[in-house]
């Protein structure tokens, strides 16, 4: 009996419609979603010429019956829908019953497949849609699916396909983002023969990070402890639904220009969405300049119901019936863990070459190609190169950026043919050192020793684990940023009353930004009366806040109120106000500091609960670890 349906027009007509065969990459999406939809455990992926040329998919999913073979190239036909309440709670990849005759419409395409059970396999040959021969074959179990000559009959589709180094970038980017979601799968992508990525099932998704972007990565990534939230019972919902997150988030001091190292999964599914981005930001609000972002891996897990994935052709976008539920658990979820973990900034190394087999370096995964959202992680040559092609195992010509600066102009490449990506367990059983090694974790900032002060600006102190420098001017921020916000929610703000009243005047706009924001200057220790028109007299300043620093203070804290914040929460407000007068009543870089101070500094940082960035986003301190002390001096 044959599993494969077509749908009716009531529910074919609910299905998002749209095309989606765009490109090479699109093609290898909905195969890739089909194999892993057939519970395949291996699948092999060989591209030629970029996937202008060929793509083939190989899996050892359950295969097709003769029939089926046929008629899922039908419009509509699929085995994973039977009627519109399934829509509702989709818990496949596929559901629309259109890639396959999409891609055959414009491709030469060959499907052979066997399936559980039967004796023997069927080939089936469709050219630019028209059905060519079926035959009966012997094959494996499972099904493979040659797409050739893509767009052969649509040239003026043909014509805007990129460069053969674009379109496989597209495509390795997207095998690399379904086998990070699926570390338990083995993938194997060839391009013209030479493998850009094999990688071995494994138990963890920390073990596929590492396969496939190395130790450099996870050096700086946090594991987040697999959380879960329930809905509020009292919302009225019958049974409270649970919504999981698990993955990896940079520490701050990471920061990218770009969102194209962030990825998404819902239930599995690759998506990108601006409520989880938007979540992800504002776990990252006073940790990071505004307009940065961190590298993250984020798996969201919940009930099939609660997530209509039926929004986008591509099945791309997604729609939570809980959004602002979701929104605040992810935010929630990810600034605890970077909380808990207070990762430190590393100093910037001597870069390293990549050894051979060691994966993807972490310039190269930055150096990506955005498409549909989505990204590459192999790099392209530089036009006029003389590389023979594309590949994960690059080497830089010069010496790649330091980290902070990641995202600058791109590095030239030249090409190593080694295969490449391919890590596996050692004949122990354990991952290569390191990749256990202890997190770089800001706790231990009470345990320093102050040694001194460079340019009576940086704090320069000895640790257990290392050599430390600490910014005395951001740390003091950091320390007095909070303070202003703990007492801010309680209701105690530090004001002190100037000895003679400041007199300012205010544009028009100033002064209606003043009305707006008054309460909230009053809670963070102001004391500000209207003197006639447009003019203000300021009584009182927060504490530690200069008479010079009082007036410069309240203008930027108008200005900032005017340009940002028209649209942001109290909240919001808030926590500027309190990051400006931090910043004026912050110790100031140039500042002789006797030794008692750099200790009590020290501690008041470390009881921060975020003492790795200022609240404008940049770093605090900075270590340089023993073991990277002790690898400088060749000791290891
Ligand atoms: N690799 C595969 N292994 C087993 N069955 C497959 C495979 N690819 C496609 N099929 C079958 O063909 C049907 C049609 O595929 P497709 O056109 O991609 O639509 P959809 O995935 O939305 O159902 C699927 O529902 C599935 O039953
Ligand atoms: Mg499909």
């Amino acid at each position: 009996m044959g599993k494969i349906r077509i749908l009716g027009d009531q529910i074919a007509n609910k299905i998002a419609a749209g095309e989606v065969v765009e490109r090479p990459a699109s093609v290898v999406k909905e195969l890739l979603e089909n194999s892993m939809d057939a519970g395949s455990m291996s699948i092999r992926i060989d591209v030629e010429a970029g996937g202008r040329r060929l793509m083939r998919i190989l899996d050892d999913g359950c295969g097709m019956l003769r029939d089926d073979a046929l008629l899922a190239f039908e419009r509509h036909a699929t085995s994973k829908l039977s009627d519109a309440r399934d829509l509702l709670s989709i818990a496949t990849l596929g559901f629309r019953g259109e890639a396959l005759p999409s891609i055959a419409s414009v491709s030469r395409l060959a499907l052979e497949t066997r399936a559980d059970g039967d004796s023997i396999g069927t080939r089936v040959e469709i050219s630019g849609g028209r059905l060519i021969r079926c035959d009966d074959v012997p094959a494996p179990r499972g099904t493979s699916v040659e797409v050739a000559d893509l767009f052969f009959n649509v040239p003026a589709r043909k014509k805007f396909l990129r460069s053969e180094q674009t379109e496989l970038a597209h495509i390795a980017s997207l095998v690399t983002h379904y086998a990070l979601a699926r570390p338990e799968k083995a993938f194997v992508l060839n391009h013209g023969g030479s493998p850009l990525l094999d990688l071995t099932p494994v138990a963890t998704l920390r073990e596929r990070v590492y396969q496939v972007f190395g130790n450099r990565m996870l050096e700086d990534l946090i594991e987040l402890e697999p959380a879960g939230r329930e809905l509020d019972p009292a919302s009225g919902e019958e049974n409270p639904l649970a919504f999981r997150l698990r993955g990896f988030v940079s520490a701050p001091s990471v920061q990218k220009l770009n969102r194209n190292s962030i990825y998404l999964f819902v239930n599995g599914r690759l998506i990108r969405d601006r409520l989880l981005l938007h979540a992800l930001s504002a776990a990252y609000y006073n940790l990071m300049p505004p307009a940065c972002f961190p590298v993250a891996l984020l798996f969201v897990d919940c009930d099939f119901e609660e997530v209509d994935v039926n929004v986008h052709p591509a099945k791309t976008e997604v729609r939570f019936r809980h959004s602002s539920f979701v929104h605040d658990f992810v935010r929630d979820t990810v600034r605890d863990a970077l909380i808990a973990a207070k990762p430190a900034a590393a100093m910037p190394l001597p870069p390293r070459p990549p050894q051979p087999g060691e994966g993807l370096p972490y310039s190269e995964f930055s150096q990506r190609l955005e498409t549909d959202g989505f990204v590459a992680s192999v790099a392209a040559p530089e036009s006029g190169s003389s590389a023979p092609g594309p590949g994960f195992n690059l080497r830089p010509q010069q010496a790649p950026p330091p980290r902070l600066d990641l995202e600058r102009p791109a590095p030239r490449f030249d090409f190593d043919p080694a295969p490449v990506v391919r890590r596996a367990p050692d004949s122990h059983g354990f991952l290569p050192d390191g990749l256990y090694a202890a997190e770089a974790s800001l706790a231990s900032l009470a345990d320093l020793r102050p040694l001194g002060q460079l340019h009576d600006s940086f704090i320069v102190a000895a640790g257990r684990d290392g050599l430390w420098i600490i910014d005395q001017h951001v740390a003091h921020e950091r320390i007095l940023f909070e303070q202003v916000l703990r007492q801010q929610s309680e209701g105690r703000s530090g004001s002190q009353r100037l000895l003679v009243p400041l007199v300012v005047r205010l544009s028009p706009s100033q002064q209606i930004e003043f009305a707006r924001i008054a309460a909230e200057m009053e809670r963070a220790g102001f004391e500000c009366e209207p003197f006639g028109n447009r003019t203000l007299a300021i009584k009182a300043a927060p504490a530690g806040i200069s008479p010079a620093d009082a007036e410069s203070l309240v203008f930027e804290i108008l200005e900032v109120a005017e340009q940002e914040l028209r649209q942001a929460s109290s909240d919001d407000l808030r926590r500027s106000m309190a990051a400006s007068i931090a910043c004026r009543a912050a110790i100031k870089i140039n500042t002789r500091l006797e030794p008692t101070k750099m200790d009590w500094l020290l501690h008041e940082l470390a009881a921060t609960s975020c003492p790795m960035s200022c609240p404008h986003g940049r770093p605090i301190a900075l270590r340089y670890t023993m073991r990277e002390i002790l690898r400088s001096f060749h000791r290891i």
